[in-house]
């Protein structure tokens, strides 16, 4: 059965941190693997998984960077992986698959947001590559040992930057249109979030759930490099000192806060049995009308997910257009 884009509600809410959400949780025995988890809000997510019991798996393009971000978190395992790099994708999966563990927990942290134009070696726009495509390919490598697993949770880590774009299919990769940073990063958190639907209503018969997250505002993590000081405050997440605003209410949060509502979808009991939702703030989201664009510009409306982001119809069609895209 769909489960209901609405919320439960869990009794968390936007100041609830990771630690808030796993308090009670053992996850001793479970395997996780955490995509960026050695940066940012995946590096959080890796913390408080591993604290609760689980082992935990990085895989990182950047072995040197990884190690030491997680020099302090002893058992954490580290594997090579360059999301924009197919074979490396087919070569971390298969490293996985020959050690025989199943897989509980794959959560998809890694992202990169507002890029300069940059296309992998197949040509796709390196926004919808890394975030989507690699994703995607990752979890269809790694399908046999989540369905080994008995009960998978795959997290998609979105944003409510789906906002700024549909998936546009006439033109998934600006080949005909002018290339606009936040226009790609937008299709590829669209494209996220319809990946959890689709993988979700794919993945139940097998007991693979999944849900997308957007985890909030975070402006002290890796993804805003590409993004001037300018935008960053008029996006209103620093003051006029550079301090970051710290207003879970309106999303802006710390770290432990944004990674909250990713650990919640990979190990709470509340959401046994649920899954193909969109979720912010430890809580399944409000499903909003589109007419609410305005309050979301100007603040006042700072949580929901719009139908074009959970269609299922959507949802199938980037499905077999990213498994044509991934061979
Ligand atoms: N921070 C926010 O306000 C916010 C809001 C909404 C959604 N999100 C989402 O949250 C997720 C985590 O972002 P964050 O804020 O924690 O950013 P972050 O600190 O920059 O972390 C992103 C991680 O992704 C890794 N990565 C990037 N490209 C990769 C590739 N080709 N292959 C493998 N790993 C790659 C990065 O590795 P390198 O260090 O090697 O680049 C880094 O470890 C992203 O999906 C983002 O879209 C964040």
């Amino acid at each position: 059965m769909t489960t209901a884009q609405r919320p439960l509600p869990s009794g968390f809410g936007p100041a609830s941190t990771a630690e808030d959400v796993i308090t009670g949780i053992d996850l001793t025995g479970k395997v996780a693997i955490v995509t960026g988890g050695y940066s940012g809000i995946g590096l959080e997510t890796a913390r408080v998984l591993r604290a609760a019991g689980a082992e935990v798996v990085v895989p990182a393009r950047d072995l040197e960077r990884a190690k030491a971000a997680l020099k302090d978190m002893p058992g954490v395992e580290i594997e090579h992986l360059d999301l924009m790099d197919p074979a490396s994708i087919d070569d971390f999966a298969a490293t996985f698959l020959a050690t025989g563990r199943p897989l509980h927990i794959l959560v998809n942290s890694a992202g990169i947001m507002a890029t300069p134009l940059a296309r992998d070696a197949r040509g796709d726009e390196s926004q919808f590559a890394t975030n989507h495509l690699g994703h995607f390919q990752l979890v269809a490598r790694l399908w046999p040992a989540l369905v080994a697993a008995g009960g998978a949770r795959v997290v998609a880590v979105s944003s409510r930057g789906f906002r700024f774009s549909p998936v546009v299919f006439d033109d998934l990769h600006f080949e005909h249109r002018p290339y606009e940073p936040f226009a790609a990063y937008g299709q590829s958190k669209t494209a996220n979030a319809l990946f959890a639907v689709e993988l979700d209503r794919r993945g139940r018969v097998d007991g693979v759930r999944a849900f997308a997250v957007h985890p909030g505002t975070i402006i002290d993590t890796g993804l805003a490099k590409h993004v001037s000081a300018d935008v960053v405050r008029a996006a209103g997440a620093v003051d006029d000192e550079g301090r970051p605003v710290r207003d879970p209410a309106r999303q802006f949060k710390t770290i432990p806060q944004g990674a909250a509502t990713g650990v919640w979808c990979a190990a709470s009991p509340q959401l046994a049995g649920l899954g193909g939702v969109y979720c912010e703030n430890s809580d399944i989201s409000p499903l909003v009308p589109a007419s609410g664009e305005a309050g979301w510009r100007a603040g006042t409306e700072t949580a929901g997910v719009l139908e074009y982001a959970v269609d299922p119809e959507a949802a199938a069609r980037l499905w077999e257009v990213s498994e044509r895209l991934t061979a």
